[in-house]
């Protein structure tokens, strides 16, 4: 199969993670007989020291070229120390789920058995945690109005969702809970906020089509809890665009690192791959990140954007046992880390069968 795939490093480790992942492409490549080919593109504070602009719309265009997009990370802290900056990294990446039509974020949080003694959560809570959480990417507060009044003394954010948006999302994280455990939690703030409600009521409309579904609706304050009280009980979370950018780093630590947790977000267009952590700019440079989120979100990849399944299987076999093996970097193994790329080569030699 021939693969076209952009690749958008952005900011801070973001290179150095997504080289790892490249490496791994390739290796699935030869392995399995698919022609890939890379396109570069700037994004993040990188494109705007070039360009002025965090998503040029050359990057735009060769997304919009490509089959899938693997991306790093974004952010920089020279911006986020400056909190009156006009344009900021950040902005490369909502313009590009944007623009890209990206509704539907899908973060999965599993444990790995050799990790599980590394979670800060008991044993026994975390060990059959298999979540997937649907976060929507394009709406609410990250994208509604904003601005100052007051002479800049007062500020607001508006939390806006359309009963549309809503119904996209919530039926889509109804199929994926189908063909799963059959069970739903619908995330809110029902008991404060109209948008949550609005949630609330379309989500019931749309449940009564789906037969044996069993769903439950959760405030978020209660989610949060819940969520290092009884992960095991969860199985797909569905949930606005802030709600779910929080709990999903807080489920990453169920897992044991956030360095380790992929996503793919899909919508209208091409299809995004990239891990839930940011830039970590006090690592950039210094081989020492963990790359198995992004090379996680390769394996995501394979599986959603071109229906590969070994392909992904293989790749998670390969993670699994460089944790097994305690080949890992410092974020999970303080005592005898290995290097981003020493982590990258054993998984790329596991694929070649070396290892
Ligand atoms: C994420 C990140 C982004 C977000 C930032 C970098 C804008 O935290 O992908 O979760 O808030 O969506
Ligand atoms: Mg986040």
């Amino acid at each position: 199969m021939k693969l076209n795939i952009a690749v958008l490093p952005g900011d801070g480790i973001g290179k150095e993670i997504i080289e790892q992942a490249k490496k791994v492409v390739v290796a699935i490549a030869d392995n399995f007989a698919h022609d890939v080919n890379f396109t570069h593109a700037i994004v993040g504070a990188t494109a705007i020291d070039k360009t002025g602009n965090p998503f040029p719309d050359e990057t735009f265009e060769i997304c919009k070229a490509s089959d899938a997009v693997l991306f790093g990370a974004i952010g920089d802290p020279k911006y986020d120390n400056d909190p009156k900056a006009k344009v900021r990294p950040e902005q490369g990446l909502l313009s590009m789920r944007k623009k890209l039509g990206l509704y539907a974020n899908l973060r999965p949080v599993t444990t790995f058995k050799s990790l599980l003694g590394k979670s800060p959560i008991r044993q026994d809570l975390v060990q059959n945690v298999d979540i997937l959480v649907i976060r929507e990417l394009t709406g609410g507060i990250y994208f509604g109005e904003k601005g100052r009044t007051d002479n800049g003394n007062t500020a607001f954010d508006t939390n806006t969702y359309t009963r549309e948006e809503i119904d996209r999302i919530v039926r889509l994280a109804c199929d994926y809970a189908m063909k799963r455990d059959k069970k739903l939690t619908v995330v809110d703030k029902a008991n404060v906020l109209e948008t949550s409600r609005l949630w609330r009521e379309t989500a019931q409309e749309i449940i009564k089509e789906y037969d044996g579904l069993e769903t439950e609706y959760m405030f978020v304050d209660n989610a949060a809890m819940q969520l290092i009280q009884g992960p095991g009980n969860f199985d797909v979370m569905v949930t606005e665009n802030m709600f779910g950018d929080i709990l999903t780093d807080e489920a990453s630590v169920i897992t044991g690192s956030l360095g380790l947790l992929p996503s793919a977000s899909i919508g209208s267009s091409t299809s995004v791959f990239e891990p839930i952590h940011g830039s970590y700019p006090q690592a950039a440079g210094k081989n020492i990140a963990n790359p198995l989120g992004t090379i996680l979100s390769a394996a995501m990849m394979f599986e959603y954007a071109f229906n590969l399944k070994d392909e992904a299987r293989l790749i998670e076999e390969a993670v699994e046992k460089s944790l097994e093996e305690n080949y890992s970097t410092e974020d999970i193994n303080r005592n005898n880390p290995r290097s981003t790329s020493e982590v990258g080569d054993w998984i790329v030699k596991f694929i070649q069968g070396i290892k």
